[in-house]
């Protein structure tokens, strides 16, 4: 069994990286990081995702540009001088990865479980209501996952969906198998920024939950 302690702390340390060193991902690792990723659960087990790993310098700066002319299209069709200039701000969170050693990019299919077939026929609310989120939480534990394992292996990641800016540019590039679309993008590599020592900002337990 795995030592408890090590793996809260293992959870609580893990913090977003966003600057990384040059060096390259070993593919081994990465396929480690995918083998966690892979044992993640998931809605009827529909294991609903599929990653496309970038690890050529070159993929990665096109897609950053992809993402990049994205945003500036979208902020020189705002007509306000202050929504352009708030929005702008945040362009720097969607495209920092232009220097990261490897993407994966996370893909999702619509929840197609017997289950959700039944729900959709004889009480199509409900089976909306539960296949919407079905995949879209089966592929956040699996990012999760992913996460996890590469910060155990002495790798800093960050989840990104701003990049979804791009979604179809995106999508062209990776090309994924048909049905699937693109969630997020997480950014792996050695961390070249050390975070803060103390446990970042979170709401208190007090403040998120309660017993019945
Ligand atoms: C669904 C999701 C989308 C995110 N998108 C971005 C993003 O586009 N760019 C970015 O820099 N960080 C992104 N993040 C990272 C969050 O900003 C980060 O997790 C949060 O600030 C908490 O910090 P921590 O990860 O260091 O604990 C995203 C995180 C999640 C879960």
């Amino acid at each position: 069994m795995v030592d408890a302690d090590g793996f809260l702390r293992l959870i609580k340390t893990r913090r977003s990286v966003r600057k990384f060193e040059p060096d390259t991902v070993p593919r081994e690792d990465i396929e480690k990081m995918l083998e966690c990723a892979r044992f993640a659960p998931s809605a009827s087990n529909t294991q609903p995702w599929y990653f496309v790993v970038a690890d050529d310098p070159a993929d990665v700066v096109a897609m950053a540009d992809a993402v990049a002319a994205a945003v500036e299209k979208v902020v020189a069709g705002i007509d306000s001088a202050r929504g352009k200039k708030e929005l702008d701000a945040y362009a720097g969170y969607f495209t920092f990865f232009r220097d990261a050693p490897a993407i994966i990019a996370v893909f999702m299919t619509p929840y197609r479980a017997l289950l959700g077939r039944l729900l959709k026929r004889y009480t199509p609310a409900v089976g909306e209501l539960i296949g919407t989120h079905a995949s879209e939480q089966s592929v956040a534990a699996a990012i999760e996952n992913l996460m996890l394992a590469a910060h155990a292996l002495g790798y800093g990641s960050v989840w990104m969906t701003g990049p979804l800016f791009a979604k179809e540019e995106l999508e062209g590039m990776f090309a994924p198998p048909d049905g699937y679309e693109l969630a997020a993008l997480v950014a792996v590599g050695r961390p070249a920024e050390t975070p803060p020592d103390e446990l970042p900002d979170r709401k208190g337990l007090e403040e998120i939950m309660r017993y019945l």
